[in-house]
């Protein structure tokens, strides 16, 4: 495996100042579920990044004598300590690649575009950026990684600190997982999805409805937990590599239909292993499944291609080419609106 550790050859860690970067969130089409230690996938991932969801951070630095990590969070100027612990998980896991975080005290400052429990993961473009920031800290200290290196290690860094984070940094389609059917794929970083895309998925939209506001029931941690002793568990890694094999000629033909068989079953998939799971959890809700079987409804009355994806929770992300915009849009206003939680969805864009 190639390295990432430091190798900052310059002494210049007494000075203070701050790096600024901006990450985009993902929506994943294969889905990663279960990982083996550090932050290793079981199965091979595949995403489109979004393109207006993106979380802004700002890592100020100044020298401190080496020792405890020092840090604090702050979201839109408000100090968030809940956002410490796992940011110090983070700091223990690179430290070994960026070896100079306990020389600093840093101050996080981070704005994420989309409202808080929109449905939209924070952790992805968070780690994402705030990996960005590290990097760009590194170079400041005298590193010398070239732009695509940089990248690079900060989608190793990212993943370590969230696995989908890894995903984010690239715009486009991603894939995070070693697997022969991507040439270039890695288990420790993401990579750009290296083949032809058909014009159909260009700018495909991704229309997020809020079905349920409550905090997630089940953090992802646990979530991936579940899969450690599950009955199903090796067959699903197998299913998530073969639909991906599968989506790479879809992909470039652009078939809407056969894509849209895919991703769904994708997410019914991630949902199934988590009913199935010990213990088990249902994380759809009843306005989840209306909102699918509105959507199936509307697909065959109108032949139009919208399709849905889930994440680990109630939400739908609706997916269909921009081409459609107008009809799903209405479709959504007339039809879907009345299952979101107080109205709300995020219409976000991919590709
Ligand atoms: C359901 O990346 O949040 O969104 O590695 O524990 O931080 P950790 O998990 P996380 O898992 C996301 C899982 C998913 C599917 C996906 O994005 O591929």
């Amino acid at each position: 495996m190639e390295t990432f550790k430091s190798k900052i050859t310059s002494k210049k860690n007494d000075i203070s100042g701050s790096v600024s970067a901006k990450c985009p969130s993902n929506i994943a089409l294969i889905k990663y579920g279960g990982k083996r230690e550090i932050q290793i996938p079981m199965n091979p991932s595949l995403s489109f990044t979004l393109n207006e969801s993106n979380t802004q951070t700002e890592l100020k630095f100044k020298p401190k004598n080496t020792g405890e990590f020092s840090l604090k969070v702050f979201l839109d100027k408000e100090p968030k300590e809940d956002f410490v612990p796992k940011i110090i998980t983070f700091f223990k896991r690179i430290e070994e690649f960026l070896p100079f975080l306990n020389q600093f005290e840093f101050e996080i400052h981070t704005h994420n575009t989309f409202p808080h429990s929109s449905g939209i993961a924070s952790s992805a473009s968070g780690m994402g950026a705030l990996a960005l920031c590290l990097t760009e800290l590194e170079t400041r200290l005298g590193g010398d990684l070239s732009s695509d290196e940089k990248l690079k290690k900060a989608s190793f860094l990212a993943r370590l600190g969230s696995g989908s984070a890894c995903r984010s940094l690239y715009p486009g389609i991603t894939v995070w997982g070693e697997t022969d059917a991507v040439k270039g794929s890695s288990d420790c970083y993401a990579v750009p999805y290296p083949y032809e895309v058909h014009e159909n998925f260009r700018n495909f939209q991704d229309t997020i409805l809020l079905i349920d506001e409550g905090q997630k029931e089940v953090s992802s941690t646990v979530g991936h937990r579940l899969m450690e002793n599950h009955p199903y568990a090796e067959k699903r890694f197998k299913s998530a590599e073969e639909n991906l094999k599968r989506l790479i000629p879809i992909l470039k033909e652009g078939s809407l239909e056969e894509f849209g068989t895919i991703v769904e079953h994708e997410a019914l998939s991630l949902h199934a292993m988590m009913m199935t799971s010990n213990p088990y959890f249902i994380l759809m809700k009843p306005n989840t499944l209306c909102v699918i079987e509105k959507l199936w409804e509307f697909r065959k009355s109108t032949a139009l291609p919208l399709f849905f994806t889930l994440d680990a929770g109630a939400n739908v992300h609706l997916l269909y080419p921009k081409k459609n915009k107008q009809k799903i849009n209405d479709f959504v206003e007339n039809d879907l609106k009345k299952y979101c939680f107080e109205a709300k969805m995020i219409k976000d864009f991919a590709f």
